[in-house]
């Protein structure tokens, strides 16, 4: 005999191997919370629909609020061996009110309760990463009031390309975000759909109405097949992919910063308190929390990958391989969120180095290209403009010289039509200025951006 909820037809107890390798309720009872909304939500409707009375719903409702509220104060005992959140839950209901407790599980399975409750938790999470994201949207937006002005050679091949305004540069990494957000929000529509009510994997044969717990729940809809919903796990996939590609930025962002910290390049000083020291060297502040930034992304993509090889080639409908998935959710999820609340003040308290950035921005010839376009607009056939201009460079190098310096004769040789006009368009400044396309680092047109984004964000 078993005295698990399902041990009727058992004649042994589950070994104490099995039952310690297979709990899940060391990790899943994080989902408690949408656990009893989930079941509340089923309750009303078993007693909408006549297979429970108003006042049976009302103490399932009752001992479920109750419930939940000693899950958060601490004041509940889970017991490994009843596996799971959900029959940790269920089992207590029982013990508190009798048979009544014993009907809330009509028309419905774990299998389609885990996926209830793990997608309101995702949901929840999307609400909430959306949010963290929109922070750190906001903290690169009130960097373009604190540096305005303000040019940063831009870089392609980790080599000085092309002069960006520094808004330019804190923009770029709002319109990331921005897709990141998009991302969520377009996940959150497909993890928004009620699984509940498919049951154990062919529906029930209880004449549930499952658009009410929907409704009740604020799904968008309902899942149309419950063999699909039983097996799926794309939603979560989806999240976990959403979140890798978050951790992504994040960590290209960490490292590019990293580089502006150090001697080498000086561009940006962290606040104190976003650096730590070391225990031997004296002098070091370090940037750890941008290390770790980039470092966390590792156990993300690392999530991820799990959960695209626990379900390759699972076959229809549930199979327990599932539990699995959670524990690498709620590791994403949680690592995500904490490097986007990490990054939001890192970002905010960051000092760009004005003066060293302006020292070495006359390096690299980074105007060369804006010369070069200057040549064009005369009428010289672009292939033949970067030869002339790449000529004028290779000089300016031998002699250690911006291509302003070099003089007036020199430009008239390499071309007729390089007169003294080039040294208008000449330095980073008017490099800067004379860019016109859409989108580009044009100064008139990157403010506009900055109203764009202020009024997005509400700035
Ligand atoms: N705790 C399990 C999970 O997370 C639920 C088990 C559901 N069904 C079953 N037949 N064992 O997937």
């Amino acid at each position: 005999m078993s005295d698990k909820p399902w041990g009727g037809a058992f004649e042994q107890p589950t070994d104490q191997l099995l039952e310690q390798f297979s709990e899940s309720v060391s990790f899943d009872r994080r989902l408690y919370a949408q656990d009893v909304r989930g079941s509340v939500a089923h309750a009303r409707m078993l007693a909408a629909v006549g297979v429970l009375t108003d006042d049976e719903r009302d103490q399932i409702v009752d001992g479920l609020v109750q419930i939940r509220d000693e899950i958060a104060n601490n004041s509940f005992e889970f017991k490994t061996s009843l596996e799971d959140v959900h029959m940790n839950i269920e089992r207590a209901l029982v013990e508190r009110i009798g048979d009544v407790g014993r009907k809330l599980h009509t028309g419905r399975s774990r299998n389609d309760q885990v996926s209830t409750d793990f997608r309101l938790w995702i949901r929840d999470q999307i609400d909430t990463l959306d949010q963290l994201a929109a922070n750190l949207q906001r903290a690169f937006v009130h960097r373009c009031d604190l540096d305005p002005g303000v040019i940063l050679p831009g870089y392609t091949h980790l080599q000085r390309a092309q002069p960006v305004l520094a808004s330019h540069y804190w923009l770029a990494w709002c319109e990331k975000l921005a897709r990141d957000r998009q991302r969520l929000a377009d996940c959150r529509s497909r993890v928004n759909q009620l699984p509940l009510g498919t049951a154990a994997l062919a529906g029930t044969t209880i004449p549930i109405d499952r658009q009410m717990v929907a409704d009740e729940l604020g799904f968008e809809g309902v899942v149309a097949n419950s063999l699909d919903s039983s097996s799926d796990r794309d939603f979560a996939l989806e999240f976990a992919y959403v979140l890798t590609q978050i951790s992504l930025h994040l960590s290209s962002w960490a490292e590019e910063w990293i580089l502006w910290c150090t001697t080498e390049f000086n561009f940006l000083k962290l606040p104190d308190a976003f650096c730590t020291g070391s225990s031997i060297m004296p002098q070091k502040k370090n940037p750890d929390g941008l290390e770790l930034i980039r470092g966390k992304t590792a156990r993300v993509v690392g999530n991820l990958q799990a959960l695209i090889t626990l379900t390759k080639g699972l076959p229809m409908a549930y199979n327990r391989d599932l539990q699995e998935d959670k524990e690498r959710v709620f590791d994403s999820a949680d690592t995500v969120a904490a490097c986007l609340e990490l990054a939001a003040p890192m970002v905010a308290g960051a000092e760009l180095k004005r003066e060293s950035i302006a020292a070495g921005i006359d390096r690299g010839y980074l105007d060369a290209t804006t010369l070069m376009e200057y040549l064009i607009s005369v009428g010289v056939p672009q292939r033949t403009a970067h030869e002339i201009i790449g000529k004028l460079v290779g000089t300016a190098m031998k002699q250690d010289c911006r291509l302003a310096d070099l003089p007036a004769a020199e430009f008239e040789a390499a071309h007729p039509s390089l007169d003294n006009k080039v040294y208008d368009v000449l330095g980073v400044e008017r490099a800067v200025a004379a860019f016109q396309s859409l989108g580009s680092t044009n100064p008139e047109l990157v403010a506009k951006q900055v109203e764009v984004w202020k009024n997005k964000l509400n700035n």
